[in-house]
């Protein structure tokens, strides 16, 4: 049975709606959980809820435990996780209030703890799917029900932050034809794979970054703005999404990511 596991961003600190709600803390080896995860159901199906700057907004981004996260959430039983995260963006069709259905990254962080595995066990999960394409047609398919605009497919660059860029790195990225930015997704998304958790992550455009000459530098008011103009559309497609889920989820994941390790321990048994 599917469990679905939300991950909220900047601006989407709890979900409403849910039967049987539970806030529990889950304790994890690799560290720090952001927050108490919010239990429930909703349309049929086990959802956990956890805001990743946790509650308040009190984590920085390169100081989420994503380890810690994608961890505790999978001793929860998730299977699927829909990620919802603030994003900029790189393209003038991209406009603030947009949400983008990212399937591809650039990983720019460089300052965060990215695998479970490392000298004594290791293994090489391959990302060259980053997201799972599955859950993605569910999460297309609730937005669709809700005439919610979503762009499918996008390229988000994740970087370290906390600083916005300087608009030399974002001329940069644009050139690279990125779409979106942000500075959450990675290494969250790696981990999920490790974890073998299918995971589809829906960026919600706040701002243009710096690049738009008719647009000012990127600010925190701006963000929060457009972010509480949106958090209710994000909530909903999560609630649309549960159900579709609950109804599809098939025994395996058709796309891999629920044996994303089958070929990718390379230690020798002891
Ligand atoms: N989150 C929201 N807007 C952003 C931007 N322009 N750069 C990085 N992260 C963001």
């Amino acid at each position: 049975m599917a469990v679905l596991g939300v991950l909220g961003g900047s601006g989407l600190y709890d979900i409403d709606g849910l039967e049987d709600r539970r806030a529990v803390a889950v304790e994890s080896p690799w560290g720090e959980v952001s927050d108490e995860i919010v239990t429930g159901r909703l349309g049929g199906l086990d959802v956990a809820f956890l805001p990743r700057h946790g509650r308040g907004h009190r984590l920085a981004p390169g100081g989420i435990d994503y380890r810690a996260n994608i961890d505790a959430l999978k001793r929860l039983g998730v299977t699927d996780i829909l990620s919802l995260s603030a994003c900029g963006s790189f393209r003038e069709e991209l406009a603030p209030g947009t949400f983008v259905l990212v399937d591809q990254f650039i990983d720019r962080t460089f300052a965060r703890e990215k695998s479970f595995f490392g000298n004594g066990l290791v293994a090489h999960v391959s990302m060259a799917e980053p997201v799972c394409g599955r859950l993605g047609d569910l999460v297309v398919q609730a937005a669709g029900a809700l005439g919610l605009a979503l762009h499918r497919g996008g390229t988000y660059l994740a970087m370290e932050g906390p600083q916005f860029s300087s608009r030399a790195e974002s001329e940069l990225y644009r050139s690279w034809g990125c779409d979106v930015i942000g500075m959450t997704n990675m290494p969250e998304a790696k981990l999920a794979r490790e974890a073998e958790i299918c995971y589809a992550t829906v960026a919600m455009v706040t701002d243009y970054d710096c690049w738009h000459d008719d647009h000012g530098a990127v600010e925190v008011a701006t963000i929060v703005e457009v972010l509480n103009r949106n958090a209710d559309a994000g909530r909903a497609l999560v609630k649309a999404v549960a159900p579709l889920l609950a109804a599809e989820r098939p025994a395996a994941c058709h796309k891999g990511c629920d044996h994303a390790l089958d070929h990718a321990l390379i230690t020798a048994p002891a």
